[in-house]
C-alpha cells in the first residue's frame, strides 16, 4: 500500500516483522518462531472435527463463554477474571486499547517482544523502553516507572531470563496504572507469578496456547486478572474475537493436562540437552526458561551471515543485528532429530 494512505501518525512507521513462515511439507527445520516441536492434543483435533459442522453458520459466543469457563476452571479463578483472545497478540494490543491513550507512556524493558513498540505507535501512545542492567534483568528506574500500562514478559523473549516474584510485585506495587505480565512461556519455567492476582488489583497476566499447548495455528491466547480489568478488556473488545473452532480447541487443550505435560517435559528436557551441545560447538549461551535458547556462537561472525547459511540449508532460527543483542541468535527448541540436523549444519559451516 501508498504510504500515503497511511494516518500521518504512521509516518516513517517500522511494523512488527514476525518470522519466517514458509509453506507446510518443504521439509524446513523450524526453529525461528517458538512453536511446539510435538502436536496438539488428539483430544483438541477430535474437537475441532466435531465442531467443523453446519453450526458454523452462526457467530460464536461473543465473550467465548465455554472457553472462559474451561480456563477458570483449570487455574481456579472465576470467569470474570478470564479473557480469551486471538491469541496473546490481540490481548496486548486490547491493553492499549483500553489502558493507555494518545500521549501516554507505555514502559517496557529492552530487549523484549519487539511488538510493543509497533502497537504503542498505532496508539499514538509514547514508548517509554528501559535497557536492561547485567545479566538482562530489569532496571529499578522501569520497576519503579509509574507509567499508566507498563508490560513485562516473564521469561523473557529473546533472552529467555526468567525475573523473580519479588522485582514483579514491585513493579505492580510502584505503578500507577496496569502491569501486564506477559507470561507466554512461563509453562516452561519453574514457577508462574500467578498467585499475585490476588495481591495486585493492577496484575494483568497474558498466556497463549501457542506454545506449550501447541495450537499457534488456532490462534488462542488468555488474559487473567481482576474483574475490572478483564472487565475493561471486553469493553475495547472485537464483537466476536475468538472463532467457534477456536473455542472448542481451547476447552479441550486446558482440559488435556496428561498432553500439556507431556510438552512441556519434552520442551524442558530438550533445551538443557540442546544448550550443552550447542556449548560443546563453543557457543556461549543466556540461561532460558522458555521454549527457546538464547546463543552467541563462537566467532564473531555476522549474524545474518550465519543464518544465511542455516537457511540455504533450510533451517530457520531468528537472529539479531542490534546491540544490545547484536550477534545473538534465539533458536526455537525442536525435536531430537531437529536438533541433529541443525548441529551438524552449525559444524560444517563453522
Ligand atoms: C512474548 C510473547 N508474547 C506473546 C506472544 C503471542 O503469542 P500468540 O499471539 O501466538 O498467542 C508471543 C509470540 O511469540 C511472544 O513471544
Amino acid at each position: 500500500m501508498s504510504k500515503s494512505f497511511l494516518k500521518k501518525a504512521l509516518s516513517g512507521f517500522r511494523p512488527y516483522v514476525p518470522g519466517e513462515q514458509p509453506p507446510d511439507g518443504e521439509g524446513w527445520v523450524k526453529l525461528n518462531t517458538n512453536e511446539s516441536p510435538l502436536p496438539p492434543s488428539p483430544k483438541v483435533i477430535e474437537a475441532i472435527r466435531a465442531a467443523a459442522d453446519e453450526s458454523l453458520r452462526l457467530y460464536p459466543s461473543p465473550t467465548a463463554a465455554p472457553a472462559r469457563q474451561a480456563i477458570a476452571r483449570h487455574f481456579g479463578l472465576d470467569p470474570a477474571q478470564v479473557a480469551v483472545g486471538n491469541g496473546g497478540d490481540e490481548l496486548i494490543e486490547m491493553c492499549f486499547r483500553a489502558f493507555a491513550g494518545a500521549g501516554d507512556r507505555v514502559a517496557f524493558p529492552t530487549p523484549t517482544y519487539p511488538l510493543l513498540e509497533p502497537v504503542c505507535l498505532m496508539h499514538e501512545a509514547i514508548p517509554a523502553p528501559f535497557p536492561t542492567d547485567e545479566g538482562w534483568s530489569w532496571s529499578s528506574p522501569l520497576v519503579d516507572d509509574p507509567a499508566p500500562l507498563k508490560f513485562l514478559v516473564n521469561p523473557n523473549s529473546p533472552t529467555g531470563t526468567l525475573h523473580n516474584r519479588l522485582t514483579v510485585e514491585r513493579a505492580a506495587a510502584r505503578s500507577r496504572g496496569v502491569v501486564v505480565l506477559d507470561e507466554a512461556y512461563v509453562d516452561f519455567a519453574p514457577q508462574s507469578q500467578l498467585d499475585l492476582l490476588a495481591r495486585c488489583r493492577n496484575l494483568l497476566i497474558i498466556r497463549t496456547m501457542s506454545k506449550s499447548y501447541a495450537l499457534a495455528g488456532m490462534r488462542i491466547g488468555f488474559a487473567l486478572g481482576d474483574p475490572e480489568l478483564v472487565a475493561a478488556l471486553d469493553t475495547v473488545k472485537d464483537s466476536y474475537n475468538v472463532d467457534r473452532l477456536a473455542i472448542v480447541a481451547a476447552c479441550a487443550a486446558i482440559e488435556d493436562d496428561r498432553h500439556h505435560r507431556m510438552i512441556v517435559d519434552h520442551v524442558v528436557a530438550e533445551r538443557a540437552w540442546l544448550e550443552s551441545r550447542l556449548s560443546e560447538v563453543g557457543f556461549e549461551h543466556s540461561p532460558s526458561a522458555a521454549n527457546f535458547v538464547f546463543v552467541k556462537p563462537p566467532q564473531p561472525a555476522s549474524a545474518a551471515a550465519l543464518a544465511d547459511a542455516l537457511r540455504e540449508r533450510r533451517i530457520l532460527v531468528r537472529h539479531y543485528d542490534r546491540e544490545p543483542i547484536a550477534g545473538w541468535f534465539r533458536i526455537t527448541v525442536g525435536t531430537r532429530d531437529q536438533h541433529e540436523k541443525l548441529l551438524n549444519a552449525l559444524r560444517e559451516i563453522l
